[in-house]
């Protein structure tokens, strides 16, 4: 693959998986496999600067805020920490600082905790507004959360009647790791989901939108440093465990275990005992932080793009263990994706017993060779998912049967297919239980049928009680039943029905798109819509016929065949088109399409000169294959071509996400077919 392509392909998914890790507080994937693609990121972006751009998310901290919460900006970003693996990178870091700083360097050194950064913000002594980190300059409002921790004084202690009229400190919230079991334990007897670690447990908690849940979840907060802080008469601190002894003398809680380190060799020490005694401390430590402690050599050092010279996070190596694998279960996720789950003889890592790792894929069973009755290495890396890292074949008795992943889902019974170039296998089942409350979900959302008031409680509701098991069955539910769930008043019930009622209608390219075909959005669900007129022809259509429309490549190509091809997927359509959905009615099939021409519903605008034709002539092309073409652009838009000099409507196309073609692009896709 070439750089560009892989330097993209890694951006996706990093991406991705901040969002599942920042946003969502349920990643797919170890810390360890995370850092693995961030470092391939950064080290093919040094090798092609040329590939940097600014929203990279080597350039950024974190995951923008989710929706819910209001936004708070961070006056001083929240910025992250460089890492070491290893004691040599701790090394060479103060090496460099020491030769940036020409003089010795005295560092503090604390542990550095896993669980969610917050900021506090107190205003004459009053706790007034929390906020997480978000993406390190803007973060979520969790303040009624945060004041549920009993750790976090809503008032600081008056310090000779001299409390500061403005103090912005940041710490981390986390869980004990006995409270964490504990809850855990009765979670599991309550019939809850249990929470992966103390860290997803803590960040799940603060993020929660009913701070009633909050405020039963054993969280705990330390406080490690200061983001402004005004108005605190004669005090100057010089260095940074003098602004921790402050931040503690104003009742505010701090790590116990810092220490200040004369020289290197001491905090290298402390680095190792830290190591060493990890397992001892309450909480959850994923290596240690060394900090610069005078705060005049911090401000000399400067900052990196997302983090300070002045500190360094050095990393713990994941812990490991041996153990049996007892069998390999293959579990369906909200997307559809299978996943093979060693069970495990259960065995404790670091303080937490682990029964259950992930192996990541087909692929990677087959490439570390992993067989049933193994004897395997167990790794908690980033203290995340645990993982098998390798079968210790030289204690594998006998012959064992290599695994192989089921082609169909486990959980449905659908085609559990794997495209080309893909890892991951999954189930293309719309009806499937595993996915039917995120395949609801995407049935109603705004893009596709429009069902506004059918949110995720509803869903949820829906799904849990058996009421629906397939989208189609949300249209046969009767008023009182809609009436009948909990938080749904008789007008609200009245009011689902009216928008079911007019979804119905909705054009052939949401419908598609609503069917939660994998790699068809919304743009490809309109090209396909006009391309095909039907739904039925585009259920007919092989992958060849697919792949010779202009902008739909073989994997798309290849997903939609794959999920027609599916006897239960072509029964769901029968019940859709049963319910009455319009794009799907035969009578509508037989009509004659209402436009034809390959840029049939589409508009353009031409923006600059042209080189071998005048705007006339061109607005006449897109009006002989169907479409409009328009003067000004708008939303509405679907191509600006833009030639030499083009300028304000060329900029509007940006700002709006309108697509910008050149001249030459465009007589290309008046040419194809
Ligand atoms: S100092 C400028 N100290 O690690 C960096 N961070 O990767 C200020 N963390 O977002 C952070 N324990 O959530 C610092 N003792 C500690 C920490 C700590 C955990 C987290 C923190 C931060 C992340 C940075």
């Amino acid at each position: 693959m070439n750089p560009s392509k892989r330097v993209q392909k890694l951006r996706e998914l990093v991406n991705y998986h901040n969002y599942r890790y920042y946003v969502l507080d349920d990643p797919e994937i170890s810390d360890a496999d995370y850092d693995r693609l961030m470092r391939e990121l950064a080290q093919l972006e040094a090798e092609h600067p040329g590939l940097v751009t600014a929203d990279s998310p080597t350039q950024r901290v974190g995951a923008a805020p989710a929706e819910e919460f209001a936004a708070v900006a961070h006056a001083v970003p929240m910025l992250s920490l460089g890492n070491a693996m290893n004691e040599d990178e701790l090394r060479t870091w103060y090496e460099g600082i020491v030769r940036q700083l020409g003089e010795t360097i005295e560092l503090y050194a604390e542990p550095k905790l896993d669980g969610l950064a917050v900021e506090l913000l107190y205003q004459n002594g009053s706790l007034v507004v929390s906020s997480t980190r978000g993406d390190g300059f803007t973060g979520e409002d969790v303040t009624s959360n945060i004041r549920t921790i009993r750790s976090v004084p809503t008032r600081l202690v008056e310090r000779e009647n001299n409390a500061p009229a403005l103090l912005e400190v940041r710490g981390e919230v986390y869980m004990e790791k006995k409270r964490f079991e504990e809850m855990n334990r009765a979670r599991a007897e309550a019939g809850e989901t249990l929470f992966a670690n103390p860290r997803n447990a803590a960040a799940g908690s603060v993020r929660q939108l009913d701070p009633k849940i909050t405020a039963t979840r054993p969280l705990d907060i330390f406080l490690y440093g200061i983001g402004r802080v005004k108005g605190v008469a004669g005090r100057k601190f010089k260095t940074h465990s003098e602004s921790l002894d402050f931040v503690r003398s104003l009742g505010l809680r701090t790590i116990r275990e810092g220490r200040t380190c004369k020289s290197l060799e001491q905090a290298v020490d402390y680095y190792h005992q830290m190591q060493q005694n990890r397992d001892q401390l309450p909480y959850e430590a994923d290596g240690v932080v060394l900090k610069v402690n005078d705060l005049a050599q911090q401000l000399e050092l400067g900052e990196r793009a997302r983090s300070p010279r002045y500190a360094i996070a050095g990393k713990f190596p994941p812990r490991r263990q041996t153990t049996v694998l007892r069998d390999i279960k293959v579990q369906v996720g909200r997307t559809g994706a299978l996943t093979p789950v060693a069970e495990l003889e259960p065995v404790r890592i670091g303080g937490v017993e682990v029964r259950r790792a992930t192996l990541h894929n087909e692929d990677e069973i087959a490439r570390k060779d992993v067989r049933i009755g193994d004897t395997v290495v167990i790794q908690r890396a980033g203290d995340v998912i645990p993982e098998v890292v390798t079968p210790v074949t030289t204690r594998r008795k006998g012959r064992r049967k290599r695994f192989t992943m089921p082609t169909k889902c486990p959980v449905c019974g659908a085609d559990a297919t794997r495209p080309e170039g893909e890892a991951v296998r999954r189930c293309v089942g719309i009806a499937c239980p595993a996915k039917l409350k995120g395949t609801i979900e995407v049935f109603a959302s705004k893009a596709a049928m429009d069902i506004d008031g059918l949110g995720t409680k509803l869903i949820e509701q829906l799904v849990d009680n058996g009421m629906v098991t397939d989208p189609a069955g949300l249209y046969s539910l009767k008023l009182e039943q809609w009436a009948g769930l909990e938080r749904m008043a008789d007008k609200s019930a009245q009011n689902i029905l009216d928008q079911l009622e007019a979804s119905k209608e909705r054009p052939v390219g949401r419908v598609l798109l609503a069917l939660g075909i994998r790699n068809v959005g919304a743009h490809v669900s309109d090209v396909l819509a006009s391309h095909f007129g039907g739904i039925d022809a585009i259920m007919n259509a092989s992958a060849e016929e697919l792949e010779e429309i202009n902008e739909i490549g073989p994997v798309v190509a290849q997903s939609v065949v794959n999920f027609f091809r599916d006897k239960a997927n072509r029964s769901v359509i029968e019940r859709l088109r049963n319910a009455g959905i319009r794009a799907l009615s035969r009578k509508r099939a037989a009509e004659p399409k209402p436009k034809n021409g390959r840029f049939a519903g589409k508009t353009f605008v031409f923006t600059g000169s042209l080189e071998s034709m005048t705007r006339q002539e061109a607005s006449e092309k897109v009006r002989r294959l169907g479409g409009r073409a328009s003067s000004s652009v708008s939303k509405n838009t679907d191509y600006v071509v833009a030639g030499p000099g083009a300028g304000s409507k060329r900029a509007k196309a940006e700002s709006l996400g309108v697509s910008v073609i050149s001249e030459k692009d465009f007589l290309k896709m008046c040419e194809e077919e």
